[in-house]
């Protein structure tokens, strides 16, 4: 069969998805809002072959770990199942950022692999079917099936569970300043996170004032209100590491240079500069800015001490197939 090759970007969150009602089908706790990170992309071909004798997953060049393979093949095996063919799967996967860059990869992959696959396996699915095909695989990853700023409404099972563009990515020049503090690997993963969330006397809370945070992000971004925006995605991004502070066992991922940058952020903002934070299940920190200010908080991120590294990323589209795969799909 032919071999399909797509294209998606990773996103950062505003509002955050962390714990799930079921960890199988990653059916999240709460609704999230987020926005593709253009230039970051994950490239992905798969082709179903009749003569392959066993599945093949390479990533970044390599032969995938063990929890990586198993992980591609669940979600192969999901579209297997939808097209009715037994074929094993050739799948190659590339990066076009470092991984251990402190750049969530998961969201992109799975949403590469959720639409190459389907194609390769001629599949015909809408952008909703792709979106909780991709969830499946990360939760994370439905939101990079859509392009521009996103809605993943937490819906109330398996077929309503996915995302929305809310806006284009020319509706708002906002720009994701990743500033990067440590590259070691992450201490706990987060699905094993969201496992955890529950045990945490304050995910009840967080989970019940979603609702609000979610109408007031989305209502910033319509409005493009950084003053608005800047406030929620900061009190949502503290309410899940308050959540994550207080599982059994306790989850902490800022270094003192995580909280160095939040500070600096917060104090720069107070003067004027439209500049706000958030992180994820990591050290380091999102600074989110508008594309005026991009110069002047790029700068002022550079000169804290323990940041390694700044990488800039503007609005990305959604995941997409490459419309002109080279003569060798597998040379990526
Ligand atoms: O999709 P996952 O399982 O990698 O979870 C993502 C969790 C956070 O990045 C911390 C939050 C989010 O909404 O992206």
């Amino acid at each position: 069969m032919f071999p399909y090759t797509a294209l998606a970007h990773p996103n950062i969150a505003f509002v955050k998805y962390w714990g799930n009602r079921d960890n199988g089908l990653r059916l999240p706790a709460n609704g999230s809002i987020s926005m593709n990170l253009e230039g970051l992309v994950t490239r992905t071909t798969v082709r179903f072959d009749a003569s392959l004798p066993a599945e093949r997953v390479n990533i970044n060049g390599k032969i995938a770990g063990n929890a990586a393979h198993q992980r591609v093949v669940s979600l192969v095996d999901e579209v297997r199942l939808m097209a009715r063919i037994n074929h094993f799967a050739w799948v190659e996967s590339e990066n076009n950022f470092p991984s251990g860059a402190g750049i969530a990869s998961s969201a992109a992959a799975f949403a590469a692999l959720a639409l190459a696959a389907a194609k390769a396996a001629r599949l015909d699915l809408d952008e909703a079917a792709l979106s909780r095909l991709a969830r499946h695989g990360s939760g994370s990853a439905c939101r990079s099936i859509p392009g521009g700023f996103v809605e993943w409404a937490a819906g109330t099972g398996d077929t309503d569970s996915y995302a929305v563009s809310i806006a284009s990515p020319e509706y708002w020049n906002l720009v994701d300043c990743i500033v990067v503090i440590s590259t070691d690997p992450k201490p706990t993963g987060s699905s094993e996170g969201h496992a955890l969330a529950g045990t945490s006397p304050l995910q009840s809370a967080r989970v019940d004032d979603a609702p609000r945070r979610l109408d007031i992000c989305r209502n910033a971004i319509l409005n493009r209100d950084f003053a608005a925006f800047a406030e929620i995605v900061e009190e949502d991004s503290s309410l899940m590491h308050a959540v994550m502070m207080t599982s059994h066992p306790p989850l902490y991922y800022w270094q003192p240079a995580t909280l160095a940058v939040m500070q600096a952020v917060r104090a720069a903002r107070a003067k004027g500069m439209p500049v706000c934070y958030t992180i994820d299940a990591g050290s380091n920190v999102h600074a989110i800015c508008t594309g005026a200010s991009v110069g002047e908080t790029a700068k002022l991120l550079g000169s804290i001490t323990g940041v390694r590294e700044v990488r800039l990323s503007n609005v990305g589209g959604p995941a997409r197939l490459v419309e002109n795969p080279t003569t060798n799909p597998y040379e990526i």
